[in-house]
């Protein structure tokens, strides 16, 4: 028997071994600078925390620069480790772009549900990663939008069905769920495709660590 994942949306978790980079280096200087400033920027999105992250800041002379070139290599074996898991019909390259790093306690940092635009010219954006560099064991989920228009209609009709009979673990339904949540380890990158809104909820738990992420947008190009 072939089991079909028609109109798939794969998401991608893998560790990324701390010890096979300058992680400690990385942490220290991002938690030096949240301490400098735990609101150092104004979050994006209406409705999300003010917290300390770098988007459009990368180059503020106030804070210690994040020296990310350890890293950089294994995101590099990461991304094309993914791209084996597609067929293309022509060569494509691909570039892809730090586009935040985002720290502070989980009472404090939450953000409402967003995508990543694709952009008009030839590259665009196709997938999001985020890496946790820093994660309390019982921290938010990272939760992910069913994109299928479909789902409104099973919330509102056949709602009592999937609660009641199907596995809200088996992601092979999770077509009739309103949403995926996933709860994120210590050095796990999650990938999944930009289109997808992703959130995290606000959180009224009190937290000792500090929830660290870099997140970063991926581009593929013809070549
Ligand atoms: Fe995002």
């Amino acid at each position: 028997m072939k089991n079909v994942p028609l109109f798939a949306t794969n998401i991608f978790h893998q560790e990324i071994d701390p010890s096979s980079y300058q992680k400690e280096k990385i942490v220290n200087a991002i938690v030096s600078n949240y301490n400098k400033n735990p609101s150092r920027n104004n979050w994006a999105f209406k409705g999300s925390t003010n917290l300390h992250h770098y988007y459009n800041d990368w180059n503020n002379k106030d804070y210690d620069e994040v020296d990310l070139s350890s890293l950089i290599p294994l995101y590099h074996v990461f991304f094309k480790n993914v791209l084996s898991e597609y067929s293309f019909i022509n060569p494509v390259s691909y570039k892809f772009t730090i586009q935040n790093i985002t720290v502070g306690h989980d009472k404090n940092q939450s953000m409402e549900y967003h995508h990543h635009l694709e952009e008009s010219d030839n590259s665009s954006c196709f997938f999001v990663s985020v890496h946790y560099l820093s994660i309390g064991a019982n921290s938010q989920t990272l939760d992910l939008k069913n994109p299928i228009p479909y789902a409104d209609y099973l919330i509102s009709s056949t709602n009592h069905f999937t609660r009641k009979y199907l596995d809200s673990k088996d992601p092979a339904w999770s077509y009739r769920r309103p949403s995926w949540h996933i709860l994120p380890k210590e050095d796990e990158i999650i990938f999944f495709p930009s289109f997808l809104h992703h959130s995290v909820k606000p959180s009224s738990k009190e937290d000792k660590k500090l929830r660290i992420c870099i997140a970063t947008n991926y581009h593929l190009k013809i070549i």
